[in-house]
């Protein structure tokens, strides 16, 4: 199937999901933003994933060669390299970048190999204002790629030190995040991230700073966990102490251009997966954790506008910030776009995370998930420095990490099933998966833009 296959219209009423949550902006005393009225019903067909593309090592070579040399990937946040030199290291397959501030206003990313014989520049993230310096035989580049030194220069008499500059990649931003490239043809960012800036104009993200930064590698291909967080449908199963507050299955998906895809999940409103739905009361008594809360519920109002209430008086006393125009849907709700192929930003302000998947080099049995959390900037101060990257080991869980809170929970709940979904999809003896028509269209979504990519690559070659 290709994007062009889809059927958008196929589905002759809107999906449950999307009349019920745009049923509750409706309810909504403060206007919300038109980017949470802008659905786009997902039926992508009723097909399955071909199981083989999650393990085959060809498939994961061809994703190399027509997916990960050509796209616009999420190499980290501009904070984190808020110093002319500062660099991080971004890998993908054999592809290694150091991506380096070399101005106040410029960041550019440069091959790490060196023009000698093929050494790695960088091994990791640092300041390189002092250069760039080879640690086999010692040749420099300055930080903006040019040729500082050649140790016995004499004997390189076919080398013009004015043309011996580092190879670059493509660099581009949004939202305070750094994206690169490595495909020299590559179309801008601006037209790759097709309407996302639209769709954060009432949240941006570049007045978010990163809090925390927490790296695992899990053992599973990079689209099984990817695909674990594109759907609620896994909710009621996996994560069960969220059903009294989060509507699981009336979750709204949308998907737009080939890149982008979204889903909502509203909070404050009880699964009705329960066989018994929360009052008003007891829902917020559950998101606060505790049965016995003092909680006061004004005729009129709801568990939504309460739990509203005390995100945008939290965000206040956080930030410094007037937040009283935010919906409850902004406040609550868990708004999560993706960007083709890898990369997850929330809108919104209870979960505001940014998840990112890579494959762990060439093995098609692990990959490597990253996960940023991004608070709203305070008021009238100095942007906070970027939270240091945690990576956790192979004994540790996301418990481990203690910036993520509550979620640390969830999350390990989500990579429990991974292992299992790997050698579960090793072992069947179906050539396909089975997807849900519309809570997994996003999946759909994604594996169509996938083909696209593979068949434009086969079609070059
Ligand atoms: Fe880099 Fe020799 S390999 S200086």
């Amino acid at each position: 199937m290709t994007t062009a296959d889809m059927q958008p219209d196929q589905l002759e009423d809107a999906p449950r999901g999307e009349q019920f949550y745009q049923g509750l902006l409706d309810d909504e005393i403060r206007p919300v933003p038109v980017s949470l009225r802008a659905t786009s019903r997902g039926f992508t067909g009723s097909g399955g994933i071909e199981r083989s593309r999650y393990f085959d090592p060809e498939f994961h070579r061809r994703e190399m060669e027509g997916v990960w040399s050509r796209v616009w990937q999420m190499a980290c946040r501009e904070e984190q390299i808020p110093n002319v030199g500062d660099s991080i290291v971004y890998e993908i397959g054999d592809w290694s970048l150091i991506v380096v501030r070399t101005a106040p206003d410029e960041i550019r990313a440069f091959h790490n190999s060196c023009l000698h014989r093929g050494t790695q520049l960088r091994t990791k993230a640092g300041n390189v204002a002092k250069g760039l310096r080879c640690p086999y035989h010692g040749m420099t580049w300055n930080v903006d790629g040019t040729l500082r030194e050649i140790p016995c220069e004499w004997d390189f008499p076919q080398i013009d030190p004015a043309k011996f500059c580092l190879p670059e990649a493509k660099v581009g931003s949004w939202g305070g995040f750094v994206f690169v490239n490595v495909d020299p043809e590559a179309a801008p960012l601006e037209e790759y991230i097709e309407d996302l800036p639209w769709h954060f104009a009432d949240s941006p993200l570049d007045e978010r700073y990163l809090t925390a930064h927490i790296v695992r590698t899990v053992p599973c291909n990079w689209k099984v966990a990817l695909e674990a967080f594109i759907e609620a449908y896994h909710t009621m199963a996996v994560h069960p102490q969220l059903l009294p507050t989060a509507a699981d299955s009336m979750s709204e998906y949308d998907v737009y251009g080939p890149h982008v895809s979204r889903m909502i999940t509203a909070v404050g409103v009880s699964s009705d997966h329960l066989e018994n739905p929360l009052d008003d009361l007891e829902i917020v008594r559950a998101m606060l954790g505790s049965k016995d809360a003092e909680v006061t519920i004004e005729p009129g109002s709801g568990a939504r506008r309460v739990l509203g209430d005390r995100v945008r008086a939290s965000l206040k006393r956080r930030t410094g910030r007037d937040h009283s125009h935010l919906s409850d849907a902004e406040t609550l709700d868990g708004v999560e776009y993706f960007l083709f192929p890898n990369f997850m930003p929330w809108a919104g302000y209870l979960t505001p995370f940014a998840y990112r998947f890579r494959p762990d080099r060439h093995d098609p049995d692990s990959c490597v998930m990253d996960i940023m959390v991004l608070e709203p900037l305070p008021e009238g101060e100095p942007r906070p420095p970027a939270a240091k990257t945690r990576h956790l080991g192979p004994d540790e869980s996301w418990s481990d990490a203690p910036e993520l809170g509550v979620f640390g929970r969830v999350f390990n709940q989500d990579g429990s099933n991974f292992g299992r979904i790997q050698r579960g999809l090793r072992a069947s003896v179906r050539a396909t998966t089975t997807l849900a028509s519309y809570q997994e269209s996003r999946i759909r979504h994604f594996h169509a833009t996938l083909d696209d990519y593979l068949s434009r690559s086969a079609t070059e070659r």
